[in-house]
């Protein structure tokens, strides 16, 4: 880790997005641009942040603005560990640090299977209730872990969506949480 303040700078300009009242439109554009910047530079996540599980993906927050009007987190996929196919109810924004990853997407109800794309290093992908909210994501990756920096419109580990049967598309609720509970992490990432 050598450039901590990328994350503290990357905080800073989104809030004062937020602040200007940014709605998803500009977040999916100049919001973008600032994740964009983020996830040029693999130098800043501290490696406890990029720790992968041999057990499932591990979900990191790095930040929860205080009003809780965004979060962001980094996503860490050990060689082939996907998602289940889930919803997010909220924007979201998914930059990939390292690595690469498979992002199928899902539409209908109950969800089908619509398309699916590749993330490379530096790729960015959208999702919300306005421009498709339902999908599946896989470290592209079957020897080597893959990193992705994710920033949503509410702290993402509170928010109740749902994950939904591969075989069914039957729904059931659920609550991601966290990896690390726990606030602040931004402090304890600048500190490290
Ligand atoms: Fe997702």
């Amino acid at each position: 880790m050598n450039h901590p303040s990328r994350l503290h700078d990357f905080v800073a300009s989104f809030t004062r997005l937020v602040d200007d009242g940014a709605g998803e439109e500009r977040i999916f554009s100049e919001g973008k641009t600032l994740l964009a910047g983020l996830i040029a530079h693999d130098d800043w996540l501290p490696a406890g942040y990029a720790r992968a599980s041999d057990q499932r993906y591990q979900q990191y927050l790095l930040y929860c603005d205080p009003a809780e009007r965004f979060s962001v987190v980094s996503f860490v996929w050990g060689p082939g560990q996907a998602t289940p196919v889930h919803d997010h109810t909220v924007w979201g924004m998914v930059g990939v640090l390292r690595g690469a990853e498979t992002c199928e997407e899902f539409a209908g109800t109950p969800p089908r299977p619509t398309c699916s794309h590749h993330l490379g290093q530096g790729a960015i992908d959208l999702v919300s209730p306005r421009v498709g909210d339902v999908h599946r994501v896989s470290n592209a990756f079957t020897d080597r872990v893959s990193v992705s920096i994710h920033v949503y419109g509410a702290d993402i580990g509170k928010v109740e969506r749902h994950v939904f049967d591969a075989a069914t598309g039957a729904p059931s609720p659920f609550v991601s949480g966290h990896v690390n509970a726990g606030a602040p992490a931004l402090l304890r990432i600048i500190d490290a």
